[in-house]
């Protein structure tokens, strides 16, 4: 009995001592830094996890090819044809999903709702717009906004 308790004795430090060791490695490097960044993560990044940053760059690149023209690089409006986005009621109240639904769908000039007398047409008149790309300038319109 006696030389039972005193191999427990001995032991139970040092198992201590190697738990201790053992935690000291793992939050010294961290598990997460050796994952490799593969051709998967970035695919999977362009849809929905993709950070907040980078789907805000991606919406300013889109809406520069595909809506400046019209709405002018700083999303302000160019007189006579584009709507001021920034300042837009419309814009400010309505729904992601609504306004990508409207982006999908434009207002024609002939439309109860234009005001301007002017087309807005479907996807800025560019149809290979996808889906993700109008998630994109969304993300980027809203960043403008206060
Ligand atoms: C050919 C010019 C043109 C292009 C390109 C264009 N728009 Fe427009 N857009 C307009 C016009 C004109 C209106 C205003 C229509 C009206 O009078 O109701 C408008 C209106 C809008 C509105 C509604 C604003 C409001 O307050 O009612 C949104 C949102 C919008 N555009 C987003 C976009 C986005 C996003 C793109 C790029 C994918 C884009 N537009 C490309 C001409 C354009």
């Amino acid at each position: 009995m006696k030389n039972r308790n005193f191999v427990i004795a001995l032991l139970y430090p040092m198992l201590m001592a190697v738990l201790a060791m053992g935690c000291g490695t793992s939050s010294a490097e961290p598990v997460s830094s050796n994952i490799p960044i593969t051709a998967t993560s970035v695919v999977v990044a362009k849809t929905t996890s993709m950070p907040l940053e980078e789907l805000i760059e991606e919406g300013d690149y889109q809406f520069e090819s595909g809506c400046s023209g019209c709405h002018g690089a700083d999303a302000r409006g160019l007189p006579n044809i584009g709507k001021d986005l920034v300042e837009s009621s419309f814009v400010k109240t309505t729904s992601d999903s609504d306004l990508s639904d409207f982006i999908k769908v434009g207002r024609g000039a002939g439309d109860k709702d234009n005001s301007t007398g002017v087309d807005m047409p479907p996807k800025g008149g560019n149809p290979a717009l996808s889906d993700s790309d109008i998630e994109a300038i969304i993300a980027f319109l809203r960043s403008l906004q206060d």
